[in-house]
């Protein structure tokens, strides 16, 4: 078997192109073996859109349109520590900092065979919608995560190669999920 493409911002707009999800595009085919994920694109997401609880974003393949990943985008504000404001530089006195959280992400199983680093772009990509936030709308100061280790245990290496720590306080007490933050300015 051939070796994947290495996928970087750099060159992912030679493959593919970013677009929010719509009726018009949503896609029946997509597949990450995690079924809620696939469930999700397509019962929820637009749902989702118009009840303005999370907006999804595509990443569609130039040549044949299909869907090679999505991620839901939703506002936050996670509470840090004394020390992990320290660690961030954040003289403040209150616990709550704003975030913008990435509430869903997969990437499609077809898509991960052909090509790595497509997870890393999207966060990326994620990270660049956080900061034009900041420069024209409202402040974030962290991307936010709930690593999902209950369909898979991996994605918390995932994320931690994407430059993610794990927050001290416990949002999900039952860990199914590991609550995690990303300084989109350190
Ligand atoms: C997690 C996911 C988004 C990663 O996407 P991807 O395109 O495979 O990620 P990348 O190719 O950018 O991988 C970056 C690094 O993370 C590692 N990695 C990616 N997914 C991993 C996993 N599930 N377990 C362990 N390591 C993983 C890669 O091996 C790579 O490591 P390297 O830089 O040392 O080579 C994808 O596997 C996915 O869609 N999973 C199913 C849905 C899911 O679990 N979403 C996250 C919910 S919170």
């Amino acid at each position: 078997m051939s070796s994947p493409n290495q996928i970087t911002p750099a060159n992912i707009g030679a493959y593919f192109f970013m677009e929010k999800l719509s009726p018009q595009n949503v896609n029946e085919g997509f597949c990450c073996f995690i079924e809620e994920y696939n469930e999700y694109l397509l019962r929820d997401a637009l749902r989702s859109h118009t009840d303005h609880v999370a907006l999804t974003w595509v990443l569609r393949e130039r040549d044949g349109g299909k869907i090679a990943a999505y991620m839901a985008l939703i506002a936050d504000a996670i509470k840090l520590s004394f020390s992990e404001k320290e660690l961030h530089n954040l003289d403040y006195p209150f616990k709550t900092i704003p975030a913008m959280k990435i509430a869903k992400l997969a990437v499609s199983a077809v898509f991960r065979e052909k090509f790595s680093g497509i997870g890393t772009s999207m966060i990326f990509a994620a990270h660049c919608i956080a900061r034009s936030c900041n420069d024209h709308y409202f402040a974030a100061r962290f991307l936010t995560v709930d690593a999902d280790i209950e369909h898979d245990e991996g994605v918390l290496s995932f994320y931690q190669k994407t430059g993610f720590l794990q927050n001290a306080e416990l949002y999900n007490k039952n860990r199914k999920t590991i609550s995690m933050r990303l300084d989109l300015y350190s």
